[in-house]
């Protein structure tokens, strides 16, 4: 017994004593696992984020594409890539932003609850001759945006940033800019916890907290795959498969898991090793940092330590993703840099439609979504020199247009850029193309 004491006090005092050993994640693209699951578990993994799902598989009956690397694949799986999905809605009398109604089947079935709209559906087809179903928007959507495919590798790391991190992060940035510029830190459901709520993180409007929410959601409304998460198919027309379409094989784990898996084992983008080290670039950052970009793109993040329990209480942080830094150049807030698109996040959709009635959120955490509008999430800039379009429209294709976008909290630090000798710019933008 006293030994037990004492053995626990020389423990304690231990930890009291020295911080946790930092290390730097692990980052490259050759798709190698970040050391949460060993090199044959992340290859298995991976062939289900590959996999091409089709009708037997419960594919559509609205849907987007027929696998998860179809979006995610640039330079490798689990990359981000051009494919942009459509989001459209409306402002009701109050300037509140309204999910679309979007009639299918000649009017005979409306599709509410989500702001996204599907570019494919299965039919009309041989089974289903004069179902049509396909999506099209109604003039009096008014709103409209693209969205671009995000980058999901590293973002097992972004899962392990504590909620506390992230409201630090948010609260320093604030004070530092005398209140110029303050990012939003978002309360999101995490959905395999009905309840509970975490900061949300992924997606260009923060709309999740979690990587399983994250697959569960992009399973129903990409590919039209329903799973234990977001049971309920967005329409039954043409359905011809058993539902829900994802059922566990004989590890007990569903493809959503994998999917999960999948990102949290992967290592983070790497840096181009030859430029990083030119000292233009090492110049071009300091420019980054003194002219007030690095307020927003933050260079180094460090995740919870290993053990910490996050998302609602269904995921341990383990040591390969605890007590770790790594090099976002993002701070996963939400800003109002003058780009919003003015869509809110919708609730069914992203969360399905239990969640959606959860008395807890529909009181406390949905009404806060209509104040980020017109905000998105600091685009993360790692590797982004191998995106070809920039910004969530990827309507911007030079790293000087994407700056020149910056207005609203970023107006004076895209001032301070503006201000830059040719030299200077030069540096700044050698620096973003080695990131
Ligand atoms: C049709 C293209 C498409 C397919 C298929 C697709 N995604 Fe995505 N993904 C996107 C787009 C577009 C976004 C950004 C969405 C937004 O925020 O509006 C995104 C964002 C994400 C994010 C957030 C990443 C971050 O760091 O913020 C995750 C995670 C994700 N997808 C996982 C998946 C998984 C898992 C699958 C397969 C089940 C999948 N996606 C299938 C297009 C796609
Ligand atoms: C107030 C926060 C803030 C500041 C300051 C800021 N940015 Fe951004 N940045 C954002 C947000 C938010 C986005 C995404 C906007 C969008 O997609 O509409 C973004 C997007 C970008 C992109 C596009 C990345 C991609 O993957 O599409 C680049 C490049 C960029 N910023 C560079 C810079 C540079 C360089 C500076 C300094 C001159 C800067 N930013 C200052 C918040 C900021």
């Amino acid at each position: 017994m006293k030994l037990l004491a004492g053995i626990s006090v020389f423990l304690s005092l231990g930890l009291l004593s020295f911080a946790p050993a930092l290390s730097d994640a692990p980052t490259g693209f050759d798709n190698k696992s970040n050391g949460l699951v060993d090199a044959a578990t992340h290859t298995a993994d991976q062939a289900k984020f590959e996999e091409v799902e089709a009708l037997t598989d419960g594919l559509g009956p609205l849907y987007n594409a027929q696998s998860c690397r179809e979006c995610h694949q640039n330079p490798t799986s689990g990359g981000s890539s051009q494919v942009a999905e459509l989001r459209v809605g409306h402002n009701d009398a109050k300037g509140a932003f309204q999910n679309p109604e979007i009639p299918i089947n000649h009017g005979a079935e409306i599709i509410k609850g989500r702001s996204l709209v599907n570019d494919r559906a299965i039919c009309p087809s041989g089974a289903f001759p004069n179902t049509e179903i396909q999506e099209h928007v109604p003039d009096s959507e008014k709103i409209r945006t693209f969205r671009v495919s995000l980058n999901l590798l590293g973002d097992g790391f972004v899962e392990a940033l504590s909620d506390q991190t992230l409201l630090d992060l948010a609260k320093d940035q604030c004070k530092k800019t005398q209140g110029k510029i303050c990012g939003q830190a978002l309360y999101v459901p995490i959905v395999e916890v009905p309840g509970k709520t975490g900061v949300g993180r992924f997606g260009w409007k923060d709309q999740h907290a979690s990587l399983l929410s994250f697959s569960a959601d992009a399973y129903l409304n990409e590919m039209g795959i329903t799973n234990r998460l977001q049971p309920d198919e967005v329409t039954n027309l043409c359905n011809a498969a058993s539902e829900p379409n994802d059922t566990p094989g004989t590890d007990g784990l569903s493809d959503i898991d994998h999917f999960a898996r999948f990102m949290r084992a992967s290592e983070a983008p790497a840096r181009d090793v030859t430029l990083s080290q030119t000292s233009e670039a090492k110049n071009g950052e300091g420019l980054f940092d003194k002219i007030g970009c690095a307020h927003c793109h933050v260079a180094t993040l460090t995740t919870a330590s290993a053990g910490t329990v996050i998302n609602g209480g269904n995921f341990t942080i383990p040591p390969a993703l605890g007590d770790k830094t790594f090099h976002p150049y993002g701070d996963f807030l939400l800003h109002n840099v003058g780009t919003g698109d003015g869509i809110v996040q919708a609730i069914p959709e992203h969360y399905g439609r239990r969640i959606a009635e959860h008395p807890d959120l529909k009181n406390s955490t949905f009404p806060k979504f209509q104040s980020t509008a017109d905000k998105i999430r600091t685009a993360p800039l790692w590797g982004v020199r191998l995106h070809s379009r920039l910004m969530h429209d990827g309507a911007s294709v030079t790293f000087t247009d994407a700056i020149a976008r910056h207005r609203g909290e970023a107006s004076h630090v895209t001032e301070e850029f503006e201000k830059l000798t040719p030299a200077e710019k030069k540096a700044l933008l050698t620096f973003l193309q080695s990131l």
